[in-house]
């Protein structure tokens, strides 16, 4: 019987033989030595399973990619310099030039930029959706060069929950796969290959890390989507010619793992580092845990923000009359984790005072971690959108982003009382 989620955080990942560490060793080399040229010549052929670079793979690297794919439920996971790495390598492994990807409008800022603005530069068109159209307006956006369909299970900031079963019979229809980035919800608190989706993909840089120590991102596999004989990943049928003419599609597990590590990896190198994994490995043991408080931290925190006086707006899926309300009891029983927006009454400079009268709570571009942050989007991340791109992002002008903590939740409260007094 799988181990439940709570289990997986602390062991999941690493199992230690006699008299080797209980926990992964950072094995800080880019390198591995090898007696017998077979031996190597077979790592290369990917005949057997080994590390020969760190570049391509590395065992603490591997701990950690263990721990999250467990958590996931998935087939293999890849660990990367960054969650925008994640993103980019997962384009690059479905996708040439003359394709296109569908996404969701509603996504990370950075991640808009890459689609928006850079994809387009190397011939990669991407069709924006807003993910609460109906499913036959986005199915129009489709074609025989569609490759990808990307959503966020949280939007960030946005805050709106993903529904799941209209995307994952969109991708079923089409055969196109469906990858999710589940960083701010994380696998504690919904799992999407249960849902139908096929590729997963983190910040882990966010709540899987958790102490804003390392830098990291992460792809799993959820080792089920079809691409053989699928017209649509010719990429994956013919021979790859810079792997001896390997096929893919022809592999018995994790095909777009493997081909993203085999080719993708090995041409971009962006590969998290053994320190980084080791970092973010430690972390997810109190995922679990950290999970559970920064849900209901927020949940109080929303509750009071909507009663007061001074706040426009708040979005929160707990709140009662939110939009997303049934989604995210429908997805996201156990909590919806610790973002949340809101509209401070007046314009940009009543956000900017109350901001700065905070004392507890900091500025940062960050999310996702223990301690409370806040940050103005429309000024920071997202300020290279124009404002139609903000609207379509769902991001007013006067919308604070909070990321709640694992502080208590008196504290947190308190601040925030202290600070909106400054607002006159
Ligand atoms: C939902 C989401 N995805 C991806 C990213 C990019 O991750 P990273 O900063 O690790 O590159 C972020 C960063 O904030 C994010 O919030």
């Amino acid at each position: 019987m799988p181990y439940k989620k709570d289990t997986i955080c602390v062991q999941g990942g690493y199992r230690p033989g006699t008299e080797e560490s209980r926990i992964p060793p950072i094995c800080q080399s880019t390198t591995f030595v090898y007696e017998k040229t077979q031996d190597m010549a077979d790592l290369f052929d990917l005949k057997a399973d080994g590390y020969f670079y760190t570049r391509l793979a590395n065992p603490t690297v591997a701990a950690f990619e263990g721990k999250v794919a467990a958590l996931e439920g998935g087939a293999a996971g890849i660990g990367c310099s960054s969650g925008m790495a994640a993103i980019t390598l997962t384009v690059f492994t479905l996708c040439e030039a003359g394709d296109n990807i569908l996404s969701s409008s509603a996504i990370y800022g950075g991640t808009f930029n890459l689609f928006a603005v850079t994809l387009p530069k190397l011939g990669i068109e991407t069709r924006f959706f807003d993910p609460d159209a109906p499913a036959e307006e986005i199915e129009k956006l489709i074609d025989g060069r569609t490759k990808l369909l990307f959503t966020e299970t949280i939007a960030n900031p946005a805050i709106k929950i993903l529904d799941f079963d209209k995307f994952a019979e969109i991708a079923r229809k089409y055969g196109i796969l469906f990858a999710v980035d589940n960083t701010l919800a994380t696998p504690i608190l919904c799992r999407p290959f249960e849902w139908g989706a096929d590729l997963v993909v983190h910040s882990s840089s966010k709540y899987l890390d958790g102490h804003a120590a390392a830098l990291g991102g992460m792809i799993v596999d959820g080792g089920k989507f079809s691409f053989k004989d699928n017209p649509r990943y010719l990429s994956f049928n013919r021979p790859d010619e810079s792997y001896h003419g390997l096929v893919y599609a022809d592999l018995p597990a994790a095909q777009f793992a493997v081909k993203c590590r085999a080719q993708m990896m090995r041409d971009m190198g962006a590969m998290m580092s053994p320190q980084n994994a080791f970092l973010s490995w430690l972390g997810c043991d109190t995922l679990a845990l950290r999970m559970e408080r920064h849900s209901s931290n927020a949940e109080a925190v929303a509750a009071y923000l909507a009663s007061h006086p001074k706040i426009d707006w708040v979005w929160h899926a707990s709140l009662p009359g939110n939009k997303y309300r049934a989604l995210a009891e429908k997805y996201l029983p156990d909590g919806q984790g610790g973002m949340l927006s809101f509209g401070i009454k007046g314009d940009v400079r009543q956000a900017a005072k109350f901001m700065e009268a905070l004392r507890l709570i900091t500025q940062e571009t960050h999310v996702a971690d223990a301690r409370s942050c806040v940050l103005h989007p429309a000024s920071t991340t997202h300020r290279q959108l124009t404002k139609e791109e903000l609207a379509q992002a769902g991001v007013p002008e006067n919308l604070v982003r909070l990321s709640v903590g694992i502080e208590h939740p008196d504290d947190i409260i308190a601040d925030l009382e202290g600070a909106l007094e400054h607002i006159r």
